[in-house]
């Protein structure tokens, strides 16, 4: 069998020209041009590409883009200063602070500083607490997990009822998206590094995700025939025959993998182009719900 491609890039395109649409609304029924504010501390160059793109993507689509850069020698005080500071600007819509943070800053006090309807990014942990609530919607769903999440419905992949195994449970991708999948009525199982017999519980996902950062650690006799395979993973390998001397790769082992799924995530283009697209979405609505409260 060969997998159907969930083409993330095309998708992204789709809504990225919806989104345009939106902001063109907002501005002519409200005046009102959504503005994110970035905040990126020190100088990863993971981060510094990560920011440079949602930052672009702003732009593209008729927003404002506010960035700020602060050393990575920055006092966790001075970030929570200029996270208040963009709180109480009408012009900043959402806010987002690149993680990871320098280890001298505690990432629960810096996140809980965004007001949480500025908090397009969902880190705030008031947010992410509320995806577990049930009956309860978060004011913002963080964006990896929604992309896929989005990459899945608008490819007419039922979540409800299904068995969903979800590898890696970092606060940013895994524990959230579990939370999603179990908020759309999936039978969702959360593996880890300490899991035992991983195979064997990845083989019982009808939806397997990979959001563990280990390259191409997903291999076909870990996955189900039939399975719909989302690979969050974006890991550079060296590659000296590439112009940059690296290239990206997911959590997935694409080729052999794509021989036994039904559907597959691509990397790139897959779910990375989703999460910038989220963003751009939950900055408009955030725009939109706060042009609301006047
Ligand atoms: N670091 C890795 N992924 C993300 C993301 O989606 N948002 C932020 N703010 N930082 C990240």
């Amino acid at each position: 069998m060969k997998a159907r491609i969930l083409d993330g890039a095309a998708l992204a395109a789709r809504i990225r020209e919806e989104i345009k649409q939106g902001v063109k609304e907002l501005h002519a029924s409200r005046g009102i041009i959504p503005g994110l504010a970035t905040v990126l501390i020190g100088n990863n160059p993971a981060s510094v590409t990560y920011v440079r793109n949602k930052r672009k993507a702003c732009e593209e689509v008729g927003m404002r883009s506010f960035g700020y850069e602060l050393p990575a020698g920055a006092s966790e005080a001075e970030v929570i200063a200029l996270i208040e500071t963009l709180g109480a600007r009408a012009d900043v819509h959402g806010i987002l602070v690149q993680l990871p943070l320098p280890p001298h800053m505690d990432a629960d006090r810096v996140l809980s500083a965004i007001p949480l309807h500025k908090d397009v990014d969902g880190f705030n942990p008031i947010n992410l607490g509320m995806l577990g609530v049930k009956g309860k919607q978060a004011p913002f769903a963080p964006c990896t997990p929604q992309g896929c999440i989005e990459l899945l419905l608008r490819n007419d992949i039922p979540i409800c009822g299904r068995r969903a195994v979800v590898l890696g449970r970092s606060a940013v991708v895994g524990l959230p998206l579990a939370l999603m999948l179990l908020a759309r009525d999936a039978t969702v199982t959360v593996c880890h590094s300490r899991t035992t017999n991983l195979a064997s519980v990845t083989r019982e996902a009808e939806i397997l995700i990979a959001a563990i950062g280990k390259p191409r650690f997903v291999t076909a006799d870990m996955v189900r025939p039939g399975a719909v395979v989302i690979d969050v993973g974006i890991n550079r390998i060296e590659d000296p025959k590439h112009p940059k001397g690296y290239r990206l790769v997911g959590d997935v082992d694409f080729d052999e993998v794509s021989e036994v799924a039904s559907a597959i995530t691509p990397v790139p283009g897959g779910v990375g182009p989703m999460t910038v697209a989220m963003l751009l979405r939950n900055t408009l609505i955030a725009a939109q719900r706060q042009s609301e409260r006047g």
